[in-house]
């Protein structure tokens, strides 16, 4: 008879630590290595000795190249695959057992089926390869709201982003125990280096699969090395594992930024807001309040992701389950955003952006007069000039920086507080260019649903495929809700609902649009900063103040409603961002109508009869 394996001998073939004595996550690790074959297997320890050797290697591999440490110390560039430079949401995919459970704005195969098809890709794809081995924690270090996850990834750039954009290493493991929970996430770039081949800079597969298995918490994604397709904490585990975790436990995963702003009278208040990818939550979880705003605050809790929970004083208490930003870079600058800027000064990955001659980074919007000369993020020759004739990019549109969230000096207090922030205001906004106004205020809480729910976005670079198409965006959530879209608009009006009926008082809804242009395709709102002009009306709206006025879909304010102090904004500007052209409106109510006949199936009734009181109001 087989003598019970020793837990000495499990270790031993896995090339583990003697710490690490869970004896699940062991085998698993034996499991998919025995699947993927890779040459040797590492155990991240996220120590900085270990950032700094593996941000070495990729040096020598040539994926990072080092920046002039007299002027950016401790950074590095990374330039993709150019086939490999954002999410792929054709490519991503909700298995569970029913469809319906999934819902018609997902990607579904059944568990069985995407099985068969993953485990011949996975077979051996990792040979010639490390494995790493990368613990992570999604929120504080042991937080009742935290959870952990264990990623294998035979790619050292993953590593290394996820010591800054998570808690990794040797404090996710200790958390785990010997029998903790863990979401087991496995990562392969597809490439593996068969013999007498060279490995190439950003290895990657034209076959890509981001797979997601809810009912047995499970994250297998193939064929991509870049951001949310492969540093599975952000998407895959805290938006599409976690909104799953919270249906079924009463709370909410959501793509928010999560910020601090306090007024003169030093009153604090926390807003969590969604917008969809690359319109705006980094720069607004940063905001410098402009002049005229003298004696305001607003710091930092996170710029992309909200883990939120109902406690038992009624209120919704959020935490950002991130350590770090992977942001997006064209656009940024001293002007809209000093506070990231100031972040971005040491301690960074860059990824597809230009490298200066003097071994700087540089992309489009970071200073008005652009360098000389760059290599472009392709490591092409670039001038103004040759950007003039052919149209080249210098930076990739979703070229992102990595960097830890303690860089930020906006950084709030709590951030890394475990029991979060009692959230005051949600709001939520879209990338128009037309119709909808600057900002409304919901009348409830139902309305407010209804508008995230329908609300409509461009398109962007932060998904493959074509930008600037507008889609019904519910949420922010359309590529991250990791269950039947409907249900989930359920679950947002069954929490308030419930809150409600426990005498809470519900955090106010607002629905926000920076981006309305003029004739000549120019934004009229300046944005970034003067949105404070904005929020502090919201927090009037808070305190009660009355002002604005009421149209079909909620109140917005007037002109005379928001501090000018300071900025040249005259009211006829004012009026073209703020109008509701009947017509455009009827005309987006039928996109409503749209979404509302995909998600039929377990639509709540609500929302029904809140588009029917809205189109009342527009006929009247
Ligand atoms: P993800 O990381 O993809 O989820 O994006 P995000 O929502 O954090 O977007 P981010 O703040 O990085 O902004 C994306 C782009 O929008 C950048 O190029 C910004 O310069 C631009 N942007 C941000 N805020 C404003 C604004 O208020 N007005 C205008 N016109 N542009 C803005
Ligand atoms: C987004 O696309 O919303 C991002 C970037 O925040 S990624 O991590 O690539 O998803
Ligand atoms: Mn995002």
């Amino acid at each position: 008879m087989n003598q019970p394996e020793t837990l000495a001998s499990l270790q031993a073939s896995v090339h583990a630590p003697a710490q690490v004595t869970h004896v699940r996550l062991l085998a698993w690790v034996r499991e998919i290595a025995s699947l993927t074959q890779p040459d040797s297997i590492y155990w991240c320890d996220g120590s900085q000795d270990e950032y700094d050797r593996l941000c070495g290697e990729l040096v020598k591999a040539g994926t990072f190249k080092k920046l002039n440490d007299a002027k950016r110390p401790n950074s590095y560039l990374a330039w993709s695959d150019p086939t490999d430079v954002a999410r792929v949401e054709d490519r991503t995919f909700i298995c569970c057992e029913k469809k319906e459970d999934a819902g018609p704005t997902n990607n579904w195969m059944a568990p069985a089926d995407m099985r068969k098809t993953l485990t011949p890709l996975f077979t051996g794809s990792m040979r010639g390869r490390t494995m790493y081995v990368v613990p992570f924690s999604m929120g504080p270090l042991g937080s009742p709201i935290a959870h952990i996850g264990v990623e294998l990834s035979d790619s050292p750039y993953v590593a290394v982003n996820m010591k800054i954009m998570t808690r990794m290493g040797k404090g996710a493991l200790d958390v785990l125990g010997d029998s903790g929970e863990f979401v087991p996430c496995v990562h392969t770039v597809g490439a593996p280096i068969l013999s007498g081949v060279k490995d190439v800079a950003w290895p990657c597969n034209k076959t890509k699969y981001i797979v997601h298995y809810p009912e047995s918490r499970e994250i297998w994604s193939y064929g991509s090395g870049y951001g949310g397709n492969a540093l599975l904490g952000k998407k895959c585990f805290a938006l599409r594992i976690a909104s799953t975790m919270g249906k079924r436990d009463g709370w909410l995963a959501e793509h928010m930024l999560i910020l601090g702003v306090t007024n003169p009278e030093g009153k604090k208040y926390h807003v969590a807001a969604a917008f969809p990818s690359a319109c705006g939550k980094t720069n607004f979880a940063m905001l410098i309040p402009p002049k005229g705003f003298e004696g305001w605050k607003v710091t930092t809790i996170g710029d992309d992701i909200a883990w939120i929970k109902p406690a038992k004083d009624g209120r919704l208490y959020a935490i950002n389950p991130e350590a770090g930003y992977f942001g997006v870079a064209p656009g940024t600058n001293e002007q809209s955003n000093a506070n990231c800027m100031a972040s971005l000064n040491r301690d960074v990955i860059f990824t597809n952006v230009a490298l200066t001659d003097d071994g700087d980074v540089w992309w489009e919007g970071m200073t008005k007069v652009a360098p000389a000369h760059l290599i472009d993020w392709q490591g092409k020759d670039w001038t103004p000039q040759i950007a003039k004739e052919t149209g080249a990019k210098a930076a990739h549109p979703n070229a992102r920086f990595t960097v830890a969230a303690i860089n930020n000096p906006a950084l709030d207090d709590a951030w890394d507080d475990p029991k979060g922030v009692a959230i005051d205001a949600f709001i939520f906004g879209g990338r128009r260019a037309t119709t909808v106004p600057l900002v409304t205020e919901a009348r409830d809480w139902v309305e407010g649903v209804y508008m995230a729910a329908t609300m409509g976005t461009e398109t962007t670079a932060a998904q493959a495929g074509a930008q600037g198409v507008v889609r019904r965006d519910p949420f922010a959530m359309l590529p991250f809700a990791g269950y039947n879209m409907a249900d989930y608009f359920a679950h947002w009006l069954s929490l308030g609902d419930k809150l409600e009926k426990s005498g809470a008082k519900l955090p106010k809804i607002f629905t926000v649009n920076w981006f309305r242009k003029d004739a000549d395709g120019k934004f009229v709102w300046p944005g970034f900063g003067d949105n404070m002009r904005v929020m502090a009306w919201m927090l009037e709206r808070i305190e009660g103040k009355l002002g604005g006025s009421e149209h079909a879909f909620g109140t917005t304010p007037s002109y005379a409603d928001l501090n000018w102090n300071g900025l040249a904004f005259t009211e006829a500007q004012f009026q073209s961002v703020v109008s509701n052209d009947c017509d455009a409106w009827k005309a987006e109510m039928k996109l409503h109508d749209e979404l509302f006949a995909q998600l039929e199936q377990g639509l709540p009734k609500a929302l029904l009869e809140t588009k029917a009181k809205i189109e009342a109001r527009l006929d009247s």
